[in-house]
């Protein structure tokens, strides 16, 4: 079996060798990639890789895919793609790809992950949405104490994707892991009643939600309408990246150096452990700043599309020139999409990633 190419793209791009495609539903599949040995591919459950895909129009494409393998129980990378309607990236991968070929693919990104396994969970998905919740779900299995209630939505019994590896992670942690399957075909669309229920009986958790919107929009109010806070209901949002971060320039323009000069904002920056202070110039975006200085920001899309980038605002003003991800509630909490954001008024801010 070849390895994977050691060739670095941009922004760490790597040609990884497929070495197993796994029909899962007759409209999904799951593609198991080599694990290159650079640490830039260790990754966190509820992360996602991008892959490249070719295209005769635009030269390629680029899409979000999350990790549905565990960091802590696989060898390999996994992403799970379901085919869209109508949809070009997800219907080329189910179509095109087999066993020995290879996909380039951006190092594992995003925000979508619990602080700790030992906290209890309640992880929502619909349909494909359960890629990243799978991955959180088995991590917190084999490396925490957390309890956790999976709420699975699908349309039919034969599109849920996992289905026997759920039951049997079900099985083999009866203590600890309790799964609701609900099937619109039978059920009707989630119920919010039976959501805000479940929720109630279950305080003090984090709760994790991936799938379509209105899914995703009903399970979050529910939850909220439990007397859950905000700060604790987390959401992955899937979107189609409109930009193309292997083909777009990365390179951020230069900025000032002194904190304070050309009308910038006194900036401190919270990120890894460790304090950056820096002007933060009008009109340009954090990430951009930070970049050009050579801080390790985490970002992927910059166009306001995948939520890697995210932080909080915990003093100052700062205001978002696009916002695909953040909520009215997640932005009245101080979250803020560092690639988006741009400095309001004249008050030192705090930035913490
Ligand atoms: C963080 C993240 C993680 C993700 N993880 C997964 C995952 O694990 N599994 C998974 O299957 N997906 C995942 N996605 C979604 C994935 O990235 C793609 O969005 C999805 O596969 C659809 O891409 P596509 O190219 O097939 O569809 P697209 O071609 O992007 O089309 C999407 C929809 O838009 C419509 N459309 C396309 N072009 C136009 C147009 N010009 N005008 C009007 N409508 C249009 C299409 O008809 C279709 O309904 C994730 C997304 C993100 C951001
Ligand atoms: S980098 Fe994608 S939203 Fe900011």
């Amino acid at each position: 079996m070849p390895t994977a190419d050691a060739a670095v793209g941009p922004r760490g791009a790597r040609q990884l060798h497929v070495r197993r495609v796994i029909a899962e539903t007759d409209d999904a599949a799951s593609f198991a990639l080599e694990m290159p040995d650079d640490e830039s591919f260790r990754y966190r459950p509820g992360q996602y890789l991008t892959v490249q895909v070719p295209s005769s129009q635009t030269g390629s494409v680029a899409r979000c895919y999350s990790l549905a393998s565990s960091p802590h129980e696989d060898a390999e990378l996994i992403v799970t793609v379901k085919r869209t309607d109508s949809g070009y990236a997800s219907n080329w991968l189910c179509d095109n790809v087999s066993a020995g070929d290879t996909l380039t693919v951006l190092p594992p990104s995003g925000r979508f992950t619990p602080a700790s396994f030992d906290n209890d969970l309640l992880l929502f998905a619909g349909g494909s949405g359960i890629t990243p919740v799978y991955s959180i779900a088995r991590s917190a299995l084999s490396q925490g104490k957390a309890t956790i209630t999976l709420f699975y939505a699908n349309r039919h019994e034969r599109s849920v994707i996992f289905a026997r590896a759920i039951d049997e992670l079900a099985r083999a942690h009866p203590e600890r892991l309790e799964v609701v399957h609900w099937l619109e075909s039978v059920q009707g669309i989630p119920d919010r009643g039976a959501v805000r229920e479940l929720a109630r009986r279950r305080p003090g958790r984090q709760a994790f939600i991936c799938g379509p919107g209105p899914f995703m929009s009903g399970v979050a109010a529910a939850l909220e309408e439990s007397g859950m806070s905000h700060k604790n209901i987390h959401r992955e949002v899937f979107t189609s990246l409109s930009g193309n971060p292997f083909e777009e320039s990365t390179e951020p323009e230069p900025t000032v150096d002194e904190p304070g000069t050309e009308g910038g904002v006194l900036t401190e920056v919270d990120l890894d452990g460790q304090t950056h202070v820096v002007d933060w110039p009008r009109g340009k975006t954090l990430v951009d700043v930070l970049l050009a200085k050579d801080i390790d920001v985490p970002y992927m899309c910059k166009d306001g599309e995948c939520g890697s980038c995210q932080a909080t605002i915990e003093q100052g003003s700062a205001t978002m020139l696009r916002n695909d991800i953040l909520d009215e509630e997640d932005i009245a909490d101080g979250y803020l999409l560092t690639c988006q954001a741009v400095p309001q008024g004249d008050d030192p801010i705090r930035i913490v990633f």
